[in-house]
């Protein structure tokens, strides 16, 4: 009898082994690394990713938290006669790039698309999902960003202009590549990047989304950044662990906005949950960049345990206040200034973020607790900045 149970017991485990292997669970945090795209765009190599590992160790990132170090677009070659993908010249040995990444401990991404060809018209995986996603397993890749570009023209072509026929055929694209990577049984994190078509949010998680973008791309301008974050307000109720909405990298450091614009992409993307991939050339920051990128608290913030996104509370002239709840019933607020001059005292009341009784306030920006407040709090926030706090709080009020 106990050797039945036994062997009914080892059965049961052998069946299990290779499920076990495809849920082990991945991206329980929104995903923190480095993709080179926004600053290094087509010109990237082996030696700048080796460079982007070693220095996000050597700057302390890895320790905060910054792990995966993606390629973009831009590294892949040509197919050999067995259809097996190759790395272009520029990448020599992609084993080796990531046994190099690994030893930092730290993860290496790869990028590639559902159709014939990428954005950047390099190799896409159409009708090679399977040998792509063995191949990219057999190299140690750990990350994988797809991009819908090319396979627009099959779903143009092969849909005779019919919508729902062409979303059909991006789902199945999508799904075609989540079922190739579960088949490698290595842990994966499946990155969709279709910028937000058909409301990705709502069907990406079912075809293996761990985040999905959710627009176009984003550039290193307030204009763009700040359109792109603060049209995410309605989308928090998508995100859960495991699955994330995706407004696109980090510009941080690439030059073309204000130290308090910056701030203002941290601080916006920590409250929307959203993946914090640095966009910058990590061997050439200064302090400030380095002083935004790895601000622990805004940090905590992204990474919270309880994994809710926040959202808009209000919105009021150029003034927008957005709060995320917090495990053990924190709440992050972010008080936004979009306008182009630095604002008067901007007041709000605790009570509109669900908090009552005595607040206590840190100030996420100045790294200073601003001690215990009632009622409502002031402050003033410079143009195209943000001040962020993090509000503890015994009572709670039902919004
Ligand atoms: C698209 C994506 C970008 C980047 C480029 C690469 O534009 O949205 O993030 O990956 O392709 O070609």
């Amino acid at each position: 009898m106990r050797c039945t149970r036994q062997l009914l017991l080892l059965s049961l485990s052998v069946l299990w082994l290779p499920l076990c292997a495809q849920s082990v669970p991945v991206a329980n945090t929104p995903p923190m690394g480095w993709n080179s795209w926004n600053h290094f765009k087509r010109n990237t190599d082996d030696s700048v990713v080796r460079a982007a590992a070693d220095a996000m160790v050597s700057s302390g990132m890895r320790d905060e938290g910054y792990v995966y170090v993606n390629i973009d677009d831009a590294w892949e070659g040509e197919r050999d006669a067995q259809g097996v993908i190759h790395p272009n010249s520029k990448f020599p040995d992609m084993k080796a790039l990531a046994d190099y990444v690994h030893s930092k401990g730290l993860k290496l991404g790869l990028y590639s698309s559902p159709g014939p060809k990428t954005c950047a018209k390099f190799e896409g995986s159409y009708g090679h999902e399977q040998q792509d996603a063995d191949t990219y397993a057999a190299w140690g890749i750990d990350y994988l960003k797809y991009d819908l570009c090319g396979l627009r023209d099959v779903m143009r072509d092969q849909s005779n202009g019919d919508p729902t026929i062409a979303s059909k055929i991006m789902r199945d694209a999508y799904e075609k590549m989540h079922q190739a990577l579960l088949q490698t049984h290595r842990p994966i994190v499946y990155s969709f990047c279709e910028y937000g078509w058909d409301s990705v949010w709502v069907w990406g998680p079912g075809a293996g989304a761990n985040l999905w973008r959710t627009t176009g791309d984003v550039n290193d301008t307030y204009d763009r950044m700040s359109v792109i974050g603060f049209s995410q307000a309605g989308l928090a109720k998508y995100a859960t662990k495991g699955h994330w909405n995706d407004p696109d990298m980090l510009e941080i450091g690439n030059g073309g906005m204000t130290p308090d614009a910056y701030r203002t992409q941290m601080s916006l993307w920590s409250l929307l949950a959203a993946p914090l991939l640095a966009g910058n050339d990590l061997t050439k920051m200064d302090d400030i960049t380095r002083s935004i990128l790895m601000n622990r608290d805004a940090i905590a913030i992204d990474q919270d345990s309880l994994g809710r996104q926040g959202d808009r509370v209000s919105a009021v002239g150029p003034i927008e206040v957005w709060m995320r709840p917090l495990a053990g019933g924190d709440r992050a607020v972010g008080i936004f200034n979009r306008g182009p001059a630095t604002t008067y005292p901007v007041g709000f009341r605790f009570r509109e973020v669900g908090l009552a009784g005595p607040v206590r306030v840190r100030d996420v920006w100045s790294q200073k607790d601003l001690g215990i407040q009632r009622g409502s709090f002031s402050v003033i926030v410079p143009t195209h900045g943000v001040v962020l706090l993090r509000l503890s709080s015994r009572r709670q009020v039902r919004r």
